[in-house]
């Protein structure tokens, strides 16, 4: 190598800190097989780029129980199988259903407080770990309008009373100082488009009927009303704000879960919408001021559980001017285990095929009073998986968590509404732990990308409890990926049939997710 092959060789090193090759996990124990991966301001995992095998061969990504993480091997088609197996994955890319929009977490005020916790490169290591080719690639970003429950303090952008010409609107220190730079670190390092989308908890307390923004009220008046007008014009206000900072929403939420109230703390903040009452804001005050601006965000419906589908849809969508300013329909997981996938997110997609289903928000450890951080919690991982398998399998176009990043106690959250994140802050020593949860959100969000397609999967089990979970998409690039979980204690061995090029004879080992992908010429 001469003297110029070298120093371009040294650049390519600089400028692309992935050359080194993919840093392994960094593995810290608490408990039997409870294992998180410690990240520092020097030190963490990460993943080489994606890259397509060749023709007749395929990549499998692993990460179990025992302790593998996304841990990369490769293998070849066979011409024949032998089905020694007994279970067969056969594809059928004929079989086209939903498009799907992508993966993502949230970015609360506590997520924001808890990375600006750690030292400048620890932070660069957290982002790069969800938004860059050296981490899981998430490409969507929910972000509270003003406070949350995971804010530290309540407030809006407009608490000067009866201010109905909004001209005391300012975004408030946690969006400029915090969110806002670090929405520009994770655009600047993400290779796909972002989509970010934007949920209100509350308005100001002046707008409510319980006169605070903090607890349960409802917008005073009625749709059409001056409350309702100021409160549609504060939506667009965030926009003008935010757009002034170069960050542009691809949607909006008309309210985060406007159904709230029976499932969360007193303070919580919130304002109540009745399916009727959110059709009626949206066809006379938001739709109407979204159109007149200058922003080209969609509106999203819902925002809360899957128990009130399709009824929810029905009210709102069954109104044809309603349903011409609607893109979507927001989904919280917390209720799922009560609701049949069937006949509330299938039910839905077949009356409004039109109309995505999206996942907006989801947790582990939300309302117990002990272990609302479980740290290395493989089944809080399985959980995750779990629903994302179910959810894509019914017409969902995509799955978004909820905080980026907790501390140890699963805050801060001024109603102390604490809960688990898949990466969690530990600021007194400049380290976050990644747990199971974020390597299994990985199995997804970094090999599908936006606009792939659910693809037909034959499963030849016919077991009223099959042991496998498992999806099947078709990339825009022309790639496959199939994706399969097993939540037993026990291997399954397995064999995967692509008509257009072979089988591949598998194991899914016990409690493993593993992610296949390969290209079909
Ligand atoms: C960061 O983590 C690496 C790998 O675990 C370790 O070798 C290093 O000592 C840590 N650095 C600090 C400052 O703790
Ligand atoms: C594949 O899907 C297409 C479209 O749904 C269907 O017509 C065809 O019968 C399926 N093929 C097999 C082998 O099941
Ligand atoms: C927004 O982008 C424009 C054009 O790229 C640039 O000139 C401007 O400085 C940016 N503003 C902010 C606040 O980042
Ligand atoms: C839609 O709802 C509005 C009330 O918000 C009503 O005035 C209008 O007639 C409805 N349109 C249709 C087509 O049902």
């Amino acid at each position: 190598m001469g003297a110029v092959g070298i120093l371009s060789w040294l650049l390519l090193l600089q400028t692309v800190p992935w050359a080194a090759g993919a840093r392994p996990c960094s593995p810290k124990y608490f408990g039997r097989d409870a294992m998180v991966c410690v990240c520092n301001a020097t030190y963490c995992d990460t993943l080489d780029p994606v890259v397509l095998p060749a023709p007749g061969t395929y990549v499998k990504y692993e990460s179990s129980k025992a302790g593998k993480r996304l841990e990369r091997s490769q293998g070849s088609f066979q011409r024949t199988g032998l089905c020694l197996a007994g279970l067969l994955l056969t594809l059928n890319v004929s079989a086209l259903y939903q498009h799907l929009k992508g993966f993502g977490g949230s970015l609360s005020d506590a997520a924001a407080l808890n990375i600006l916790g750690l030292s400048q490169q620890a932070q660069d290591n957290l982002l790069h770990s969800y938004f860059s080719e050296s981490g899981i690639e998430y490409n969507l970003i929910r972000l509270p309008m003003a406070c949350s429950d995971f804010s530290v303090r309540p407030y809006s952008y407009d608490d000067v009373p009866h201010d109905y010409e909004l001209t005391h609107f300012r975004l408030a220190e946690e969006d400029v100082k915090m969110k806002i730079p670090l929405l520009h670190r994770a655009l600047a390092m993400s290779r796909r488009p972002l989509s970010l989308f934007a949920s209100p908890w509350t308005s100001p307390g002046w707008m409510k009927s319980n006169g605070d923004v903090r607890g349960k009220g409802t917008l005073k008046g009625q749709a059409g009303d001056k409350y309702h007008k100021t409160w549609a014009n504060y939506f667009i206000k965030f926009l003008d704000e935010y757009a002034k900072h170069n960050v542009t929403f691809w949607a909006v939420t008309v309210q985060n879960e406007p159904l709230a109230a029976l499932l969360t703390p007193p303070q919580f903040p919130t304002i109540a919408f009745t399916a009727a009452k959110q059709r009626d804001f949206v066809v006379q005050d938001l739709g109407p001021a979204l159109a007149r601006s200058p922003h080209r965000t969609r509106i999203i419906i819902l925002d809360d559980q899957r128990i009130h589908l399709p009824h929810w849809a029905k009210v709102v969508l069954g109104n044809a001017t309603a349903a011409r300013y609607v893109a979507g329909m927001g989904v919280h997981w917390y209720l799922d285990s009560i609701v049949p996938a069937r006949c509330s997110l299938e039910a839905t997609h077949k009356l409004f095929p039109g109309h995505f289903l999206l996942y907006t928000e989801a947790c582990s450890g939300f309302l117990t009073f002990r272990f609302s951080v479980s740290l290395g919690c493989w089944e809080r991982g399985n959980h995750y998986s779990h629903s994302i398998l179910q959810v894509l399998n019914h017409f969902v176009a995509g799955w978004t968590d909820w905080n980026l990043a907790l501390d140890l106690e699963g805050g801060p959250n001024w109603v102390k509404n604490y809960v688990d994140s898949p990466v969690i802050v530990d600021s007194s020593k400049d380290i976050f732990y990644k747990q199971p949860m974020f390597y299994h959100l990985g199995h997804f969000s970094k090999f599908i990308p936006e606009g792939s397609r659910r693809v037909g999967l034959h499963s030849s089990c016919r077991r009223l409890i099959c042991q496998l979970e498992h999806v099947a998409v078709l990339r825009p690039d022309g790639a496959l990926v199939l994706v399969v979980l097993n939540r037993f204690g026990w291997d399954a061995p397995f064999a995967i049939q692509d008509p257009a090029v072979g089988f591949i004879e598998t194991v899914a080992p016990a409690n493993s997710i593993q992610t296949y992908l390969w290209r079909q010429q």
